[in-house]
């Protein structure tokens, strides 16, 4: 078992990471819980592979378990269905002592989070991420949303966790596809904030793709760390953390595009990340050598390395809705060789329009 720990002052909370560790999510959250109330929400695809175990992990630990299922799927992250948890937890007369225990991928924890950060004012809210999404990225740092019908989490909250559960282990279950989808995550961690991250994944590549446990639960631990240390320097996205959103604005613009049915979030930011390489390559901040490596990658681990066929001209409308955007200006994370990244909102429309419709060929 290791951890990482998420130092935020008053805020700060540990990551634990271990085969077998979603079993003993009653012990370890127990002693945190100022009442034995738990509002456990999921889905029905995940709960039916872990939801008996950790009821009884919970029931064992002397908590009482009212359970919250959500459908599964990107287009149930809406307020409705925040309303219809909270809505049980007033029926159920949950005091602000209770607790949230979010039991799923990024759509299941961005949504019990956001019920967590509201219901009373707010009440302690744990994360036992599922997917490898949410165990490299959504479940840590507190971002917590649903999606409005035109734009992607634009109702939400920052809002950290009294702690978070990863069990590499529940990963057996999870679909090519999702796999993927997380590894997206992970490549952006290297291209972001650490070159030699970076490089390891390009040589542990064969092991990644046969989902070796002890190199998965490393790409896991190093990229929880890296998103940790960002958090901490920039909880609340004044700067740094932007950096994390590198491939999202163009990514975002591609899922909005498409009704969030299409392309997994993962996808959507592979594709983002190619046409933010092109662009970076245009500006001169990476070499032709650095994009390649990148598109390498990202085709060896089977993700998107072109942007579909949809029409640039919409694409960019669409970025310009993206919350993102400050005083109507596009801020672009661009890397900066591999290993670095920087915001700029100063790239005019004319070479974004060109990076599109090269990421489109
Ligand atoms: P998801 O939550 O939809 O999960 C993907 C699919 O995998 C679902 O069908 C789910 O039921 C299934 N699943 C989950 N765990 C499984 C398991 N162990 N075995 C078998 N099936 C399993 O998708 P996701 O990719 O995890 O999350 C995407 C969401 O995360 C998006 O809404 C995105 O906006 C959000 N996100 C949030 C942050 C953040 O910082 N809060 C960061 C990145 C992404
Ligand atoms: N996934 C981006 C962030 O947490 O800031």
């Amino acid at each position: 078992m290791r951890t990482v720990r998420v130092n935020l002052g008053q805020r700060s909370y540990s990551v634990i990471i271990g085969n077998g560790v979603y079993l003993r999510l009653g012990e370890l959250v127990a002693d945190r819980a100022r009442s034995h109330r738990v509002l456990l929400v999921s889905n029905p695809t995940v709960f039916a592979l872990y939801g008996d175990g950790v009821v009884n992990s919970l029931q064992e630990a002397g908590l009482k378990v009212v359970t919250g299922l959500v459908p599964d799927g990107e287009e149930y992250k809406t307020l409705e269905q925040a309303q219809k948890l909270i809505d049980l937890a007033v029926e159920n007369r949950f005091d602000r002592h209770a607790m949230v225990v979010a039991l799923g991928g990024g759509v299941i924890g961005d949504l019990a989070g956001f019920v967590a950060a509201i219901y009373q004012r707010g009440i302690d809210f744990v994360q036992l991420p599922t997917t490898l999404l949410a165990h490299v990225d959504s479940s840590i740092g507190g971002k917590v949303a649903v999606n409005h019908p035109r734009a992607k989490n634009m109702i939400g909250a920052f809002y950290q966790p009294k702690i978070v559960i990863i069990d590499p282990a529940v990963l057996a279950t999870l679909p090519p596809r999702e796999f993927k989808n997380g590894m997206a995550e992970v490549v952006k961690y290297g291209i972001i904030l650490d070159e030699g991250f970076f490089t390891w994944l390009e040589e542990e590549l064969e092991p990644i793709i046969q989902r070796e446990e002890t190199i998965i639960a490393e790409a896991i631990y190093h990229s929880c760390s890296l998103k940790a240390r960002v958090v901490e320097e920039d909880e609340t996205e004044q700067g740094k953390r932007a950096l994390l959103n590198l491939g999202h604005t163009f990514g975002h613009a591609v899922e909005t595009l498409t009704g969030y049915q299409q392309y997994r979030h993962g996808e959507a930011v592979a594709m983002g990340i190619i046409t933010a390489c092109y662009l970076a390559e245009s500006q001169g901040m990476m070499n032709t050598g650095e994009a390649q490596r990148v598109r390498e990658l990202q085709q060896a681990l089977g993700l998107p390395i072109q942007l579909p066929r949809l029409q640039p001209e919409l694409i960019m409308q669409t970025m310009h809705q993206d919350k993102k955007m400050l005083a109507g200006r596009l801020r672009l994370v661009l890397p900066q060789g591999i290993g670095r990244a920087v915001i700029r909102d100063d790239i005019d429309d004319g070479a974004v329009l060109a990076a599109i419709n090269r990421a489109m060929v």
